[in-house]
């Protein structure tokens, strides 16, 4: 069971890195864009700093002979870079190429079980079905999950799924209680994964007595 984080926020990652709880990274062009970082810069400094197993870099373009050119900078960086990939035919045909040259990859994007086949057939490392955003939609992601768990655990596919696009803990736990292998979580989610208002309520009680007893 592995925990992501899905930020391009290099203090928010150094913070919780220091838990020892966080097993890798996603970002992605938004996420970036937003930090103002600059992406290659980034991925570079991240995996010179820490000692994560999977760092994903998000790959542009419309073929798959440009995202394998832009990949090609992102793999010498180290064994651990993730190539990510949208899930379009394009994305595929690349994820194949990577997959046979064994480079990790993490299929970006995900909104069905047939998509989830297709990434499993192109070696996929990583499926990341965008569960926020079906919820978005009107349907469940949790239910894409175990759908997808289902088919892998049926067909024997080594592909991990990966819950992205995760904003509360309700659905981080859903998702692995339903074959989820990482999750991802923007470091707020993260946060709240261990807080508990009753846990604050009940500490601060036994602090209290802790001083009325010897
Ligand atoms: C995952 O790889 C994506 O970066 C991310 O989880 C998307 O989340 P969002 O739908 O909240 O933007």
């Amino acid at each position: 069971m592995k925990i992501f984080l899905d930020t391009a926020d290099y203090s928010a990652i150094s913070e919780r890195y220091a838990t020892g709880l966080v097993d890798g990274i996603t970002t992605n062009p938004t996420l970036v864009r937003k930090s103002g970082v600059n992406y290659f810069d980034f991925i570079k400094t991240l995996a010179n700093d820490f000692a994560f197993e999977s760092i994903s870099a998000e790959v542009d373009g419309k073929t798959a002979g440009e995202m394998l050119y832009n990949a090609d900078k992102y793999t010498k960086i180290g064994k651990n870079i993730t190539i990510k990939l949208p899930l379009n035919k394009e994305g595929l045909i690349a994820c194949k190429e990577l997959s046979r040259d064994l480079v990790a990859t993490n299929v970006t994007l995900c909104f069905s079980v047939s998509q989830a086949v297709m990434a499993a057939k192109a070696g996929a490392t990583y499926i990341s079905p965008f569960i926020g955003r079906l919820n978005d939609n009107s349907f469940s992601g949790v239910e894409l999950v175990r759908a997808i768990s289902g088919l892998y655990c049926a067909q024997g596919i080594h592909t991990k799924i990966l819950a992205a696009s995760l904003r509360d803990v309700h659905h981080v736990s859903r998702c692995l209680m339903y074959g989820a292998g990482v999750v991802t979580l923007p470091p707020s989610v993260f946060d709240k994964m261990y807080n508990h208002v009753l846990t604050d309520a009940g500490l601060s009680i036994f602090e209290n007595d802790f001083k009325n007893i010897s």
